[in-house]
């Protein structure tokens, strides 16, 4: 690890302004989470709405107090278990959180990252860092320094931390009355936390409430991408397209084809799948197609950001 790049990229996040960190899951664009202007220019560089909340990223359980009134036990069992890592706990805001942060909500979403770079800088920042995902609004993620690049050249400073590890976006969680929902799917799956806390789904009116920042079209290429089950009648010349598998079944004919996983393992699927996507919009290739997968385990946060990213392209 580099400590002057570690240093440097700390001192940007101190004196207000963003910079572009990895974390296991997907490159974050991150602020000081305390200060509405830093935080202010996240939505300024990412072009993202206001309607849409960041996720405050914490270095220790110590400063979960510092942004949460929540003093229910099953919090606490859950950040036990599963932080550092992949998952965001939607909670009660306290009032130090200011209100850009949340959108206006009366929560706010905190989790620990599992990544060393992550885990220093906020140490060394000395304050949570608030981090949406370091892709234009509506883009694919980015699971490493040089996709950050691509998508965001304005960007004061990026902390090189080499490719994300896990390479889709946190399990994000909420908790209700009788146990805990999922609002967004990611690597840590329900089966997982249903041994702490029993699963408790909300309505689906309530989830469009609950997760304001969910929108239909996002991670979207700059070419047209389609599912594999629905491939559009004008898009069956294979020569001019490229095809992103899982089973590596049915791949004759097509100019570029990844194999994201060569032992059917959708764990490493996942992992891959942003960067296929990154390569795909850059391949040599008129429009893509990628393979669908079962809605099961991690193929529920796999199919979710597959659907998003074909959506602009559906017939
Ligand atoms: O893995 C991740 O979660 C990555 C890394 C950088 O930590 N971050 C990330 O952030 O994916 P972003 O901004 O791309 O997605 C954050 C989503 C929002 O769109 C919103 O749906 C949800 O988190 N969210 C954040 N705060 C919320 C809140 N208070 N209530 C409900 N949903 C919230
Ligand atoms: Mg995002």
């Amino acid at each position: 690890m580099q400590i002057s790049q570690l240093q440097q990229a700390a001192q940007y996040i101190k004196e207000g302004n963003v910079v572009a960190f990895p974390t296991e899951t997907v490159y974050g664009l991150g602020a000081n989470a305390l200060d509405p202007l830093a935080v202010a220019r996240i939505f300024e560089m990412k072009q993202r709405p206001s309607f849409d909340p960041l996720i405050v990223h914490i270095a220790d359980l110590a400063d979960l107090a510092l942004l949460t009134t929540a003093k229910d036990e099953r919090v606490y069992k859950i950040a036990d278990r599963f932080w550092p890592g992949p998952l965001t706990l939607i909670l009660p805001k306290t009032n130090v959180v200011p209100e850009i942060v949340t959108s206006g909500l009366p929560t706010v979403g905190v989790r620990m990252p599992d990544n060393p770079y992550a885990l220093e800088l906020i140490r060394r920042a000395g304050c949570p860092i608030a981090a949406p995902s370091a892709n234009k609004f509506g883009r694919i993620s980015p699971t490493t320094a040089a996709h950050v690049r691509k998508q965001l050249p304005a960007v004061p400073f990026i902390l090189d931390g080499g490719r994300t590890k896990v390479g889709i976006e946190s399990t994000i969680v909420i908790l209700n009355e009788k146990g805990f929902d999922i609002v967004r799917h990611g690597a840590i799956l329900k089966e997982d936390i249903e041994r702490l806390v029993p699963y408790s789904p909300s309505t689906e009116i309530n989830h469009t409430v609950l997760a304001p920042g969910m929108v239909k079209s996002h991670y979207s290429p700059a070419k047209p991408m389609y599912l594999s089950t629905h491939i559009p009648a004008h898009a069956r010349n294979r020569a001019d397209a490229g095809l992103i598998s899982f089973s590596g079944k049915d791949t004759e004919g097509y100019k570029a084809v990844l194999r994201l996983t060569h032992s059917n393992d959708l764990f490493e699927y996942a992992v891959n799948l942003f960067a296929a996507l990154h390569q795909m919009e850059e391949a040599d290739v008129d429009y893509f197609v990628a393979e669908t997968v079962p809605e099961k385990g991690i193929g529920l946060a796999i199919m979710d950001r597959l659907k998003k990213a074909a959506y602009r392209y559906k017939q």
